[in-house]
């Protein structure tokens, strides 16, 4: 028994998951394909403490909200499980962005609770099975274990119970830099569970959105390997409206007003031929993709745009870290 720590990077999905599965174990219904984030951080030490009578949460410096608690609580649960110990855990967490705000921290911090618990109780297991270990509680931090693109797809056998997401390229696939704009500071209304589910029930357009998204994820998949960034960049714009498309039929809108000024200045960025394409997960922020060679002129342009508070260049990140200490 030990101390762990892990630091993973968030991940933006370029084609989306937005839908799950019937039945239990939150297997996603769409296949989808994300970059790691390099510039953003979950930094996560989990400490086994057999003096302890219950788990201790941290996020951000204080103690975790109840939601994250449970989800949490049980991931810790499923690892001690596997290693047959009763020993409760210290887990302190912490983001260097946004934490609940459509930034993908959810992602990022379930895939370095994942990595820093395996370790922490001393489980043998494989990246694969710390994928699968982390999509139970969120299912795009599954992409998160692996640096450069990954994709997660859903398993083709309707009762599978494991599910891990699998790299696809390295960092360097693509010449690309994301720009994000960061456009609130606090938390989102909607969490991406409720968000999607609400989808699912209410929206009109959902059947379609579980049509289309898989042969968006297959050319955006197809443009990636070619090493298109244009391809990947308009297939990415066009899964993100998609999917914001069912969702706001069903009453769920993540977009404020800062998110549709910024999405019209990327048109209006390609009307005159620079190569620019936005995606817009469970949040206002917008993350904008850009060719390298186009990062500086995009992003002074992103800057003087109402309601953008910050802009925080990512370019696709390594792998994950994890060390055990004694
Ligand atoms: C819009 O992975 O947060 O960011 O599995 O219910 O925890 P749960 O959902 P979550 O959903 C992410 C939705 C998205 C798109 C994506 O990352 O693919």
């Amino acid at each position: 028994m030990s101390r762990a720590r892990a630091v993973t990077h968030p991940n933006i999905a370029l084609s989306k998951y937005w839908g799950k599965r019937a039945g239990e174990g939150n297997m996603p219904a769409v296949p989808s394909l994300s970059v790691a984030l390099s510039g953003m951080h979950t930094e996560t030490v989990c400490e086994v403490l057999p003096s302890l009578a219950e788990d201790e949460l941290v996020l951000d410096g204080g103690p975790m909200a109840a939601n994250g608690r449970e989800r949490c609580a049980a991931l810790l649960d499923r690892v001690r499980a596997r290693v047959d110990s009763p020993a409760r855990a210290r887990v302190v967490s912490r983001n260097d962005f946004p934490t609940g705000a459509g930034l993908a921290s959810s992602a990022s911090g379930f895939a370095a609770l994942a990595l820093a618990a395996v370790r922490a109780y001393g489980l043998d297991a494989s990246i694969a099975e710390v994928s699968d270990l982390a999509r139970r509680s969120s299912a795009s931090a599954a992409r998160s274990l692996f640096g450069g693109f990954a994709e997660l797809a859903p398993p083709p056998d309707a009762g599978a119970t494991f599910l891990a997401a699998t790299p696809l390229a390295g960092p360097d696939a693509v010449p690309l830099r994301v720009l994000v704009c960061v456009v609130t500071e606090s938390a989102k209304d909607v969490p991406s569970t409720a968000g999607m589910n609400r989808t699912r029930d209410h929206s009109p357009f959902y059947a379609a959105w579980l049509d289309e998204a898989p042969r968006v994820h297959a050319a955006l998949r197809a443009a990636l390997l070619a090493g298109d960034l244009p391809g990947v960049g308009e297939l990415a714009e066009r899964s993100a409206l998609a999917m914001h498309a069912s969702a706001i039929a069903a009453g769920v809108i993540y977009f404020g007003a800062p998110t549709l000024a910024i999405l019209s200045a990327v048109r209006g960025l390609r009307a005159r031929g620079i190569g620019a394409w936005a995606t817009i997960d469970a949040g206002p922020h917008v993350k904008v993709l850009v060719d390298e060679a186009d990062r500086a002129r995009v992003a002074s342009a992103l800057h003087g745009i109402p309601g953008v508070l910050r802009v925080i260049e990512a370019r696709p990140a390594a792998a994950p870290t994890v060390e055990v200490t004694p």
